[in-house]
């Protein structure tokens, strides 16, 4: 779908589920590759990919913690924020298991396991978390201004964490098809999204651009 931006569109069960598909779907993308080179060493492009996918997840969980709980806290206090923070360790465990296989093991398959077991965890968080911010309560308890305030701080966020902004936000943008990207970078800069990312940063990703699943028409190699 492509088209102007809406209301829905920026409402923060609608925020939730698009940051949420981009980890859904490098989950499946990382699962699925690794599966096929088990026995053998993990390509050093897909080595990346799933090291930039840890860094994603590690990051969208911060900015919740950081940003978001707290407030959604004061305003929705129905939510049971325990259960999340919780389960936020419990993904983190995962995390950590994935980053480990991939610095002491050149076998595929481990890795490939410990991605699975995260999947299944990450799982269980994130539709229990899209659950609770379905609720009709946060339809009310936030102004559109207070939303887009939250989009770009929670923007800014994932920039600032990151020590490769230069893979992290073509990760983020290239999981989104052409209307999902528009609005998630409703904030960046024309010059950011058409020039430095596309172009400038392009060496940075180039190596996992077979893996991205919407990447920029028109860029060869
Ligand atoms: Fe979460
Ligand atoms: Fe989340």
């Amino acid at each position: 779908m492509s088209g102007r931006i809406t209301v829905q569109d920026i409402c923060l069960s609608a925020e939730l589920a698009r940051i949420h598909a981009v980890i859904d779907r490098g989950l499946d993308i990382a699962v699925e590759h690794t599966a096929q080179v088990e026995g053998a060493a993990l390509p050093e492009a897909l080595h990346l990919y799933v090291d930039t996918l840890l860094t994603v997840v590690e990051a969208h969980h911060h900015a919740e913690e950081t940003l978001q709980y707290p407030l959604f806290r004061q305003r929705v206090p129905e939510v049971p924020y325990a259960l999340l923070y919780s389960q936020h360790e419990v993904v983190n465990a995962r995390l950590d298991a994935v980053d480990a296989a991939l610095a002491r093991s050149d076998e595929a398959g481990a890795i490939h396991a410990a991605l699975v077991e995260l999947r299944t965890r990450w799982d269980q968080h994130a539709r229990e978390e899209e659950r609770h911010l379905a609720r009709p309560e946060f339809e009310v308890a936030f102004t559109v201004d207070e939303l887009e305030r939250l989009h770009h701080q929670a923007t800014l966020h994932t920039r600032g964490f990151s020590r490769s902004p230069q893979l992290v936000l073509p990760f983020l943008l290239y999981h989104l098809d052409r209307h999902e990207r528009r609005v998630f970078g409703r904030d960046l800069s024309r010059w950011l999204r058409r020039v430095v990312v596309p172009w400038t940063w392009r060496r940075h990703w180039r190596p996992i651009r077979p893996y991205l699943p919407h990447p920029p028409k028109g860029l060869r190699g």
